[in-house]
Formats: C-alpha cells, sequence, structure tokens
C-alpha cells in the first residue's frame, strides 16, 4: 500500500470530538486533522486556496526537517508555493555561524511589510537558531509579528502548534532544552521523487569547541535500524533509487542504542534493500571512522565514492584546542588508508581559517595538508564566535585582516587542487543519476557522479530519477559537460 493510502486510512480513524490521544504518532495525526478543519474554513471564508512557504538556511539536516515541515503543510491543506507572499511563510533557521543569523533577521524586516498587507498570513520560525535564549528574547521584545516560534527537538509536533496558535490568536514560543524522544511515521514531502535524505540520528556530543551545534541539537540519539530500513524500503517502493544518510556525526551511529549496532552494520543492512542504487552519508567525524567502514565501503556496490571528512585546520596544536581528538598525523594517516581501500574515492572537507590563537605557523600547516591531501573540493569557512561555546571566551581572537588573508590564500589553493581534481575523469564512461532540468537550456539535463561532482549532457526530462552511463567530455572547473552513452 502508498504512503499516501496508509496515512490517509490512519487519520480517517481519528474521531475530532473526543480528546487528542496522548501517544504519538497519533497524536499529531489528530492534529493535522483538526487544522486540516481549520484552513479549509479559512480557504472557504477567502474564496481560495490559501498557500505556505518552507524557507531553509543552513545544512542537510535542515532541508531535511524542511521536508517534514511541508509535509505537514500539505497534509493540513495549504497549497506549497516557493513566494514569501504565501500565507504562511516558516523560516527553519540555522546558527552555526552568526552571519546566518543576521540573514533572518534582515528577511523578517521584509516579510513584516508583506504581512500589513495580508494580516490573516502566518509567520512561523524554527530550526536552530531558536534554541538560543537570546535569540527568542529578541523575538519577543521587537518582533511581535511572528506567529509561532519552535526549536529543533519538537517540529514533530508542528501541527498541534498550529492549532494552538489558530485556537489563542496570539504568539506561541514552544522550546524544549533538549530530548530523548524520537516520533516516526509523520508525513514529509520530498524535494526528488528518486532521492531522499533520511535522518538516522540526531545531535552531537563532540562539542568541538568553536561549535554550537551540541548546544542547539542536544545530545546525540540514534534511530532504530528497523526503522530506517523499514522507512528507506517504503521510500524504494515510492520511487527512491539514492538515500542521504544523515547526522553530525554518522561514525558513532548506533553506541547508544539498545542493542549497539555500528555504522557500518547499518550500512551493511540498508545494502541489501532490493531496488536501492546508491547510498550516501554525511558528517562523517575522522576520530570515529573506522576499520570495519573502510571494508565495507570497499566492498559494496551502492555506497557512493564520496567521502566528506572535515578537517578544520592542519595544526596538531589548534586540532587539540578545538578538541577535535585527532592529530594532522592521524588525519593524513586515514586518508591513506581510505584512498588505499577504495582508490577512486573522492575527499571533501570542511575547513575553519582564524580559530582564536591561530599562528602564521598554524595556518601554513593547514595549507600543507591541503596541498598533501589534494581535497576533489573544501568548504573553507571564517571562524565565527558563536557565545556560550569554549573558544567564545577565549582572549587570543585574530585580527580580522589576518583572517581575511589566510582565507583567500587558503581558497585560492582549495580551488586550483579541485579544478585539477575535478577533471581526472575526463574521458571515462560513468553512470549518472539524472536529477534536474539543466537550469540554462532546457534541451540539457544535470546529473551526478557517483563522486558527488555534477554532468550537464544533452537529454529529455523523461530521464528524471534513472541512471545512465555518461561519457565525460570535457571538465569545466567543477563539473562537467558529457554525452549519454547507449
Ligand atoms: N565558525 C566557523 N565555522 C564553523 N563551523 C562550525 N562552527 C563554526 C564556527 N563557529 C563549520 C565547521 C563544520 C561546518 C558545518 O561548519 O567547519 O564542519
Ligand atoms: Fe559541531 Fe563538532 Fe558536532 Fe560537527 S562534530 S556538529 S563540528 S560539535
Amino acid at each position: 500500500m502508498n504512503l499516501e493510502k496508509e496515512f490517509e486510512e490512519a487519520l480517517d480513524k481519528i474521531d475530532l470530538n473526543k480528546e487528542p490521544p496522548a501517544t504519538e504518532p497519533s497524536r499529531q495525526y489528530y492534529f493535522i486533522k483538526k487544522c486540516r478543519e481549520m484552513v479549509r474554513q479559512q480557504s472557504e471564508h477567502l474564496g481560495r486556496r490559501l498557500t505556505a512557504s518552507t524557507v531553509t538556511f543552513g545544512c542537510q539536516m535542515n532541508a531535511r526537517d524542511s521536508e517534514k515541515l511541508t509535509g505537514i503543510l500539505e497534509q493540513i491543506g495549504y497549497e506549497i508555493i516557493e513566494d514569501e507572499h504565501a500565507d504562511f511563510v516558516i523560516y527553519n533557521t540555522c546558527t552555526v555561524r552568526e552571519n546566518a543569523n543576521q540573514r533572518v533577521y534582515g528577511r523578517l524586516g521584509a516579510l513584516n511589510s508583506i504581512k500589513k498587507k495580508n494580516p490573516h498570513m502566518l509567520i512561523a520560525l524554527c530550526g536552530c537558531m531558536m534554541q538560543e535564549p537570546k535569540v527568542v528574547e529578541k523575538l519577543k521584545q521587537s518582533y511581535r509579528f511572528v506567529d509561532l516560534i519552535f526549536g529543533t527537538h519538537n517540529i514533530y509536533k508542528f501541527a498541534e502548534l498550529i492549532a494552538t496558535r489558530y485556537d489563542s490568536g496570539r504568539m506561541v514560543i514552544d522550546i524544549w532544552k533538549d530530548t530523548d524522544k524520537i516520533v516516526e511515521d509523520l508525513p514529509s514531502e520530498r524535494k526528488y521523487p528518486f532521492k531522499s535524505g533520511i535522518n538516522i540520528m540526531f545531535g552531537c556530543n563532540n562539542f568541538c569547541s568553536y561549535c554550537i551545534v551540541p548546544y542547539v541539537r542536544g545530545r546525540e540519539r540514534s534511530r532504530n535500524p528497523k526503522d530506517i530500513v523499514r522507512e528507506i524500503e517504503r521510500l524504494v517502493a515510492d520511487g527512491v533509487v539514492e538515500v542521504m544518510l544523515l547526522g553530525q556525526n554518522v561514525n558513532s551511529y548506533g553506541k547508544n542504542l539498545e542493542t549497539p549496532m555500528s555504522f557500518a552494520g547499518l550500512l551493511k543492512e540498508i545494502e541489501k534493500i532490493e531496488g536501492l542504487e546508491r547510498i550516501r552519508f554525511m558528517t562523517s567525524h575522522p576520530k570515529d571512522l573506522s576499520e570495519e567502514l573502510i571494508e565495507t565501503m570497499k566492498n559494496s556496490s551502492k555506497i557512493c565514492r564520496h567521502m566528506h571528512l572535515p578537517l578544520q585546520s592542519g595544526s596538531s596544536r589548534i586540532l587539540k584546542e578545538m578538541n577535535r581528538h585527532y592529530s594532522k598525523e592521524q588525519y593524513l594517516d586515514l586518508v591513506d588508508r581510505l584512498r588505499s581501500a577504495v582508490p577512486d574515492i573522492s575527499l571533501t572537507t570542511d575547513i575553519i581559517v582564524g580559530f582564536p590563537g591561530e599562528t602564521e605557523e598554524d595556518f601554513l600547516e593547514t595549507l600543507e595538508v591541503v596541498r598533501e591531501v589534494r581535497f576533489d573540493s573544501a568548504f573553507t569557512f571564517i571562524y565565527s564566535k558563536r557565545t556560550g561555546t569554549p573558544a567564545a571566551a577565549k582572549d587570543d581572537q585574530v585580527p580580522e585582516d589576518q583572517v581575511k588573508n589566510r582565507f583567500d590564500r587558503l581558497l585560492k589553493e582549495v580551488q586550483e587542487i579541485s579544478r585539477e581534481m575535478s577533471a581526472r575523469y575526463t574521458g571515462a564512461v560513468l553512470p549518472v543519476l539524472v536529477e534536474e532540468v539543466n537550469d540554462h537550456n532546457n534541451n540539457y539535463m544535470t546529473g551526478r557522479l557517483s563522486n558527488n561532482l555534477l554532468v550537464h549532457f544533452p537529454g529529455t526530462p523523461q530521464l528524471l530519477g534513472k541512471i545512465v552511463n555518461v561519457h565525460l567530455q570535457e571538465c569545466k572547473g567543477f563539473y562537467y559537460m558529457g554525452e549519454i552513452v547507449i
């Protein structure tokens, strides 16, 4: 039975004349049904369908959470659009770096003007930024037009919170400090019919000294492997061929389960799912990357040839200050082991410049590691001071002009290497998952290689979601132009 039908049958059994059930997910089914009624009434009153828009900031975890939020909005009757003039706008926020916060405040100002012209519009804010008490304080003081504020731990309650807002007519705020709860079987709306993110765990226990994530996403919790496999099996039955397993540190998956299981163990279970073609995952912490995982990747025909392995810094001294639990030598050794086991693996990374106390020598070590590893691509970040993290309290913050100078030098190096590394498959014929009609030319399609690089080639939308062999004719920096080989 398809997911949609199963969900409708569960909703049919709900009686709105009774009290809401105490257990999940039934309780949320109750509120979804209740909200449907409210949306229907308002829609009738206005003589048109109500619209909703979800705006996502930040990482893939947030993107996945947004699919869940959108799924609920769609289930309660909103037409989903990509336009902030909608009747319901939700911002799923990020707070990993300060500039993400500033962007949210800026855009909220613009939303207020839209709301003045459309008074029944509802504005909701959720995600990592809302877990910071000083943010919520600021919103309460200066952004009274916001209708609903909740955090990262209770997004499953979205329908219930909307119902509370409808009933009370007032700003609703519901932020939890932490949770050990994982609610299964809620609706979600996939951005692509053929690929999907899957949460395998939530939260992070690592407390890297610069990072706010453990404070806003809470302690590490792994989902039960049976629930994960069941979710993927259902998705595959619904047309999904590629999954991206998501967690802040997937390599420590399963440690706190009643029956512990390793991440490699989980991968082996997922590999068995018939009809699933590709498995991706992110993010891997170098300190927990096991030999078993390397072996599993080597022997797998489905796990993609890509590993995102954040380096953060190439100086062992700074890595210690960052609380990363590995040295430069250990990182390099890990890269060697990965490349000998899986020679065609693509390695990508994250690097922070300007961590407090970083000297020119430390920075040169980072450059050295970059040259030695030759990453396929790297995300480079300027250190951002996050209140409440240990690094924010350090008094040796690096002057801005030095940070900028180092950042520019790093970026140049990373890009040059990335260009050379990306071109190494020129002339090869490789399988590509067709993902989109090309942005610039309707007669072209855009697909993704196992190593995560994009390829553009002549084709038609009938190919969407299929895996085809493409001749990689020319590398244009960070992507290929190619042609299908039949
Ligand atoms: N400043 C700059 N970059 C950061 N990251 C995490 N916290 C910070 C911070 N305070 C980067 C790390 C991480 C990526 C998701 O964001 O490189 O891997
Ligand atoms: Fe932040 Fe470190 Fe956890 Fe990644 S592993 S989310 S960088 S604390």
